[in-house]
């Protein structure tokens, strides 16, 4: 029986069905309908021998999906009703059992956050893998100097240890973002039922420890309006993507001709249609490009989530495609910024000819100035006025003659004493290693970092919570 009378329209039938997308979800809904039938068993609702007839079925559908023998019929809306409709043609009225005490609504809930729980997991680990790799090849490339950039001008030198280690830790805090999403997906809503809960005397905890949740939703309200983790996974990924693109960015930038400092694996690039000559750095630009559209996700479910009334609502059906999409391309960009960081050549006679510009020690002069007694403001202009002296002459700093750098500044850079502190100042190890700080370029603080990253490495950022 059914209270409709006609038939449904074609179109809205297109609208309203998601198997299309939501049939990768089946692992979700088989594992979920076997550990609910279990459950139903062990309070009583349903018999040992219905029990039987349901396991066995859910396996059988269960290969027919894994091995694409599975035919959709044009009434199964979902994945969920497709299943249950199958399960009753092969364990007959067993299968009309199943939903006993469950609707789609906690079910839905339920499978999307086994599938962000995984998906949270698995990113949590590719990006500490990614992190290893850094690690990896910034204690390969310790001390190799480089120009640091800011506005992309040289602006002070640094060892390419440290600058790879900036990535380090902007990865480490994406990982304890996914470790924070697949907590969130960690709390089981199923036996929230339509909303209400159900008026069986069912056993949520035991479902919940054969699903590896760590908790159950307290409030069943919440249990089938909440997609949070959604939202979670979404705005950790679409972060992380951020990430990625200035990491892809400079890799397109670094393997130009014009810099020239590294060369990309020719597994991660691509050759041009018509120049012999050309290797394009594709996969590099595709991690800038594929950033906005992960961020476009946690902008569309912010949206499909604003202002809708408590609980279930249909709305909430698109909250899979956008999860979906997300989860494949970060999963592709991260192999690929793995793949180009275990691969690419760097040009370390590039960079140190680079960052042997003795401008970019301008700002350590200034620092020398301050140490006689010169306050910072002054001594960068005065050392403004050097290196205009030098630029408008054709000249570097240390060819300045030793009477105009008296005449600039004074006492400091005076006499053999003076001229020599200058000299030392404009030598090139001397800028990288005056940077001191804690967290600075110098070699003794990048090793103390790389120690601290070393002991990272191994943790997981908390994505044993996905498991
Ligand atoms: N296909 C639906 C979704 O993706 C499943 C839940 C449907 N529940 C309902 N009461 N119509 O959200």
């Amino acid at each position: 029986m059914s209270r409709f009378s006609e038939p449904q329209h074609p179109d809205f039938r297109r609208l309203n069905t998601s198997i299309s997308f939501d049939v990768r979800l089946w692992p979700q809904d088989i594992a979920q309908s076997r550990a609910h039938a279990r459950m139903l068993a062990a309070v009583g609702v349903v018999s040992e021998g219905d029990l039987r007839a349901l396991l066995d079925g859910l396996d059988e559908v269960g290969r027919e999906l894994a091995e694409g023998r599975f035919a959709v019929r044009p009434d199964d809306e979902d994945i969920h009703m497709a299943i249950e409709r199958r399960l009753t043609e092969i364990a007959g009225p067993a299968g009309g059992r199943l939903q006993t005490a469950r609707s789609r609504n906690d079910q839905e809930a339920t499978g999307v956050a086994l599938y962000t729980r995984a998906a949270a997991a698995r990113a949590a680990d590719a990006v500490g893998a990614l992190m290893e790799a850094l690690l990896a090849r910034a204690q390969e490339h310790l001390a190799v100097a480089l120009p640091g950039y800011t506005h992309l001008q040289r602006a002070q030198p640094v060892y390419l240890s440290h600058h790879l280690l900036a990535y380090f830790w902007m990865l480490s805090r994406d990982r304890a973002r996914f470790g924070f999403a697949a907590a969130e997906a960690g709390r089981m809503p199923l036996g929230a039922g339509a909303l209400a809960g159900v008026s069986f005397e069912t056993d949520r905890r035991m479902v919940a420890a054969e699903l590896g949740f760590a908790e159950v939703v307290p409030n069943s309200i919440d249990a089938v309006s909440n997609r949070d983790f959604v939202i979670d996974y979404l705005s950790a990924a679409a972060t992380c993507a951020t990430h990625l693109s200035r990491l892809g960015s400079e890799l397109v930038i670094w393997s130009s001709e014009e810099f020239r400092f590294c060369e990309l694996p020719d597994a991660w690039s691509s050759g041009s249609s018509i120049m012999p000559q050309k290797k394009n750095p594709d996969a590099a630009e595709l991690l800038r490009a594929k950033a906005p559209r992960i961020a476009a996700h946690l902008s569309a479910m912010h949206g499909v989530m604003h202002a809708l009334p408590l609980t279930y609502n249909k709305d909430m059906q698109e909250d899979k495609e956008h999860l979906f999409d997300a989860v494949d391309t970060l999963e592709l960009c991260l192999a690929a910024a793995r793949g180009m960081i275990e691969g690419v050549r760097f040009d370390v006679e590039r960079m140190r000819e680079a960052a042997s510009d003795e401008m970019i020690a301008a700002t350590d002069i200034a620092d020398l100035l301050v140490g006689e007694g010169v306050p910072f403001r002054e001594a960068h202009g005065i050392v403004a006025g050097l290196v205009r002296l030098a630029v408008e002459s054709g000249r570097t700093l240390s060819q300045l003659a030793p009477g105009e750098l008296e005449q600039a500044a004074g006492e400091a850079f005076a006499g053999a004493e003076g001229l020599a502190r200058y000299r030392q100042a404009l030598s090139q190890s001397a800028w990288l290693e005056s940077k001191v700080s804690e967290g600075g370029t110098a070699l003794a603080r990048v090793r103390e970092q790389i120690a601290l990253a070393e002991g990272m490495v191994g943790e997981g950022g908390g994505a044993a919570a996905g498991r």
